[in-house]
């Protein structure tokens, strides 16, 4: 897998990149004044109320106060993760994205290569459906199986004529020793097109098939699923493992869905090609197909990125059935609060492609709306198992479900189930607990970037001791080492947590108004000098937007600073409000002032006797401990 962007070429690249070129390459831009106006692309409206600022090099809309920098717009427009907006923006300018941890043999100039081949083959298989002397049988199999041309076209669909090297003669002409056509011959061994026999011979792998092209969200060919026009076998043929095609990733469709531009709000995961260019052409346009392979959880946590729901569907027989527990087990350690799985069965013997065709998308959408959420999924499918009706089936119940339900991340949703559990079986809650396997579930979080616990905090270091008497606690010098390295390590956490706070009020400022402020807040560097004026001047006087913010410190030395951090692209999980997410990190930080207290004063205590305290600080003394366990709870 690629590495990290480092960051310092990400900012070198926002440096050189000029927004109103990228937001004018997508949207049709007026001057207006300094600034330039738009209808906003990202809500519907008559009336213009998009600006981009060629000065701030950042846009903002009145009217769905949509705001970013040239990244997050093409994050937006595009609907790419951070990662590929930033490769679209270089490979504008004709840069290549260096990737961190690649060392020196740098792979991607060869990549391009292949993605470049994959797209020539796709616009050869697409020509063929068009012009090839064997397309009427291509196009009739696609007309009787019920495809509009408009449809095929969304899709780029195909055709692979019959014989052995149509694809090859078209993309590598030349001799057989030319050094350009053997080199070409390679590629298209390397990217899964062409197979090469023992004899060294080499032959078209997808002859006589409807092409469907696989494209990763960035819109590039990666591979192929090719369909025969008759019963042969087999009757899909996919493209193998390649540099750049790996199956157990990819989603068909995915990209498909979000170049519609239509707002997502569930996407359903379903079994075939077919099945999603179908559901597209009535309309249904959030549908994906994993590609012959078992739904992963990187698919889910995928997914879960672009929409809080997703529908599993499922054929009626025992096949879908094995599938669909399969699928629930896997996404249950994604399902935060606020996030929904849901199960969806057809009759036996449909798919999603026969059964829209049928029945037409109002009534499909229908039985979306009715399946099964994954509780009730869950509790049937267990039950389904036992024989409910007797102890002994109510125990394997709890037996069954306790499990799975741990897997769920910690949260409502957990709690909920744990509780109906217990209701359902009349088994305590604390029995069932002791059915789970000693070693819970690590808890797994989607949304690492904004995820305060997992990603930056360890649990509180265990250093104060609860009772002042305790001798240990008043000579703590053989720890100190230890202190100091985890008080290095917490600098250093908190510094991360300073800016993801200044971070989320800058661009959260209404949350200020949720947030109680420390008071016993003593801020120790410059940027949380500044989470604390800014935090203070939104007190006095709340606003609603990044904009207003910026305009409230027009002229401030820590104007810039501020335009940085509203550009940087932060993403916030469904159902997460940014101002717990900041008052979690100000109650780490006033922890930290509580923390430098009491090892000030146990640092005292340590040189003399506890008599040489103050009044006050003997008083604080007895009372930060307290404080401070209070605070770890
Ligand atoms: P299905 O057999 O359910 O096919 O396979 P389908 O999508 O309904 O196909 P049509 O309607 O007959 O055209 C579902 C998926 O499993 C993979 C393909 O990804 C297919 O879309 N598959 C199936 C293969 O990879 N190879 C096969 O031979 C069959
Ligand atoms: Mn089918």
């Amino acid at each position: 897998m690629a590495g990290r962007i480092p960051q310092n070429f990400i900012d070198d690249l926002i440096s050189r990149l000029d927004i109103i070129d990228v937001v004018s390459a997508r949207t049709h831009l007026k001057k207006a004044g300094k600034n330039y106006s738009a209808c906003c692309p990202f809500h519907n409206e008559k009336t213009p109320s998009f600006t981009v600022s060629p000065d701030k090099q950042f846009y903002y809309c009145f009217g769905c106060g949509a705001t970013g920098s040239a990244v997050k717009f093409v994050m937006e427009f595009d609907g790419l993760e951070f990662p590929d907006a930033v490769e679209k923006l270089a490979a504008d300018l004709n840069i290549e994205v260096p990737r961190e941890g690649l060392g020196q043999q740098n792979r991607e100039p060869q990549h391009k290569e292949l993605y470049a081949l994959a797209k020539k083959a796709a616009d050869f298989f697409e020509l063929q459906l068009r012009t090839s002397n064997e397309k009427d049988k291509a196009i009739s199999y696609l007309k009787e199986r019920g495809l509009s041309g408009k449809a095929a076209k969304f899709f780029s669909i195909g055709y692979a004529p019959p014989g052995w090297d149509n694809l090859q003669n078209a993309l590598a002409p030349g001799e057989k020793n030319d050094s350009t056509h053997n080199k070409t011959i390679k590629q298209l061994i390397n990217c899964g097109m062409t197979v090469e026999k023992e004899d060294g011979r080499t032959y078209d792998r997808f002859r006589d098939r409807v092409m469907f092209p696989i494209r990763n969200v960035k819109g590039q060919v990666i591979a192929f699923g090719g369909r025969v026009l008759g019963d042969e076998k087999p009757k899909y043929l996919n493209s193998p493992e390649t540099p750049i095609f790996h199956k157990g990733q990819e989603l068909y469709g995915l990209y498909e869905a979000r170049k519609i531009r239509q707002k997502l709000t569930r996407m359903i995961i379903v079994e075939g090609y077919m099945d999603v260019v179908a559901l597209a052409e009535y309309g249904i346009h959030y549908a994906v197909a994993t590609l012959g392979t078992a739904t992963s959880e990187h698919h889910i946590r995928r997914l879960f990125k672009v929409v809080p729901e997703i529908i599993f569907c499922f054929d009626g027989d025992k096949a879908g059935r094995t599938a669909a527990t399969r699928a629930m087990e896997t996404v249950l350690p994604a399902l935060q609060d606020g996030l929904q799985a849901r199960f969806l069965f057809l009759p036996d013997g449909e798919d999603p492609d026969t059964i829209v065709r049928k029945e037409g998308k109002e009534a499909f959408e229908k039985r979306l709306d009715k399946s099964k959420h994954l509780p009730e999924f869950l509790f049937d499918n267990v039950k389904e198992q036992v024989d409910f009706d007797t102890l002994d089936g109510k125990a394997r119940f709890g037996q069954i479900a306790a499990p799975l339900i741990s897997r769920l991340p910690k949260g409502m949703l957990k709690e909920l189930m744990q509780q109906q559990l217990a209701q359902e079986t009349g088994i305590k809650q604390e029995v069932l607990a002791k059915l789970l396997p000693t070693e819970t579930q690590p808890q797994t979080n989607i949304h690492s970037a904004v995820n305060l616990d997992a990603e930056f905090v360890p649990d509180a270091p265990d250093w104060h001791t609860t009772e002042v008497a305790d001798s240990e606690t008043l000579h703590p010098l053989a720890e100190t080492t230890q202190l100091d390295r985890q008080s290095a390590k917490e600098n250093k956490q908190l510094a991360a947590l300073t800016i993801k706070a200044l971070t989320l009020l800058v661009k959260y400022p209404q949350s200020a108004q949720n947030i109680e402020w420390l008071e016993t807040f003593e801020p120790e560097d410059e940027n949380e000098q500044l989470l604390c004026e800014i935090f203070k001047k939104l007190k006095q006087s709340p606003q609603e937007s990044s904009v207003g913010l910026l305009i409230q410190w027009t002229g401030s030395p820590y104007a810039e600073f501020i335009k940085d951090i509203a550009n940087q692209p932060l993403e916030l999980p469904k159902g997460v409000e940014p101002s717990d997410d900041i008052a979690g990190i100000l109650q780490r930080l006033e922890r930290r002032a509580l923390r430098r207290e009491w090892q000030g004063l146990q640092h005292k205590v340590a040189n003399g006797s506890i008599s040489q305290l103050s009044s006050e600080e003997k008083a604080r003394y007895l009372a930060l401990p307290r404080q401070l366990k209070k605070h770890k709870e």
